[in-house]
């Protein structure tokens, strides 16, 4: 990871695994997690606010990583889309949504709105088509046309609220 100027070691806790880690203080939160972490998930589209590709949960709240600093994120909690599902082979009843309702095509999108969804849907437990479209208008998605992922997410609430899926 390339970083110009000052630098500081950070502790933080993605996923639930605590990192430790000297980082560029001109870092942002999503090029740290990306080349500094590995976790390649958090996508980078626009880099300055709009798409939503690199949203995550910054202690339980979704957040732009783009927009922060890695040093921001100094003894705080942070989830990516590599820590929504349960276990290894097992998906979060939202990824399966998103599967069976074809939430995706190429998949840029997908971790900002799974990410914007996870802090949603407590929130919201049984949400309208429209609630679900005003959630998720801060990420953009350039393939599906948005009605598959309002479908997954109608079907993701149901699941999560412990009802049968919708046919
Ligand atoms: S890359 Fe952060 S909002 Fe687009
Ligand atoms: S699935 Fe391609 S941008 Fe949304």
């Amino acid at each position: 990871m390339r970083s110009i100027g000052e630098s500081r070691t950070i502790a933080v806790t993605v996923n639930g695994r605590r990192h430790e880690q000297e980082v560029g203080t001109r870092v942002t939160l999503a090029d740290f997690l990306r080349h500094g972490l590995g976790l390649t998930g958090t996508h980078v589209g626009c880099e300055h606010g709009v798409c939503g590709a690199c949203t995550v949960l910054f202690d339980g709240r979704s957040v732009r990583s783009c927009l922060m600093l890695a040093v921001q994120a100094d003894g705080h909690e942070i989830t990516t889309v590599e820590g929504i599902a349960p276990g290894p082979g097992a998906l979060h009843p939202l990824q399966e949504a998103f599967r069976d309702h074809h939430g995706l095509q190429c998949g840029f999108c997908t971790p900002g709105l799974l990410t914007t969804l996870l802090e949603f849907l407590p929130d919201n437990p049984d949400p309208t088509e429209e609630d679900v479209r005003v959630a998720i208008s801060g990420n953009l998605c350039r393939c599906t046309g948005y009605n598959s992922i309002v479908a997954a997410a109608l079907d993701a609430a149901q699941r999560l609220r412990g009802k049968e899926p919708a046919a």
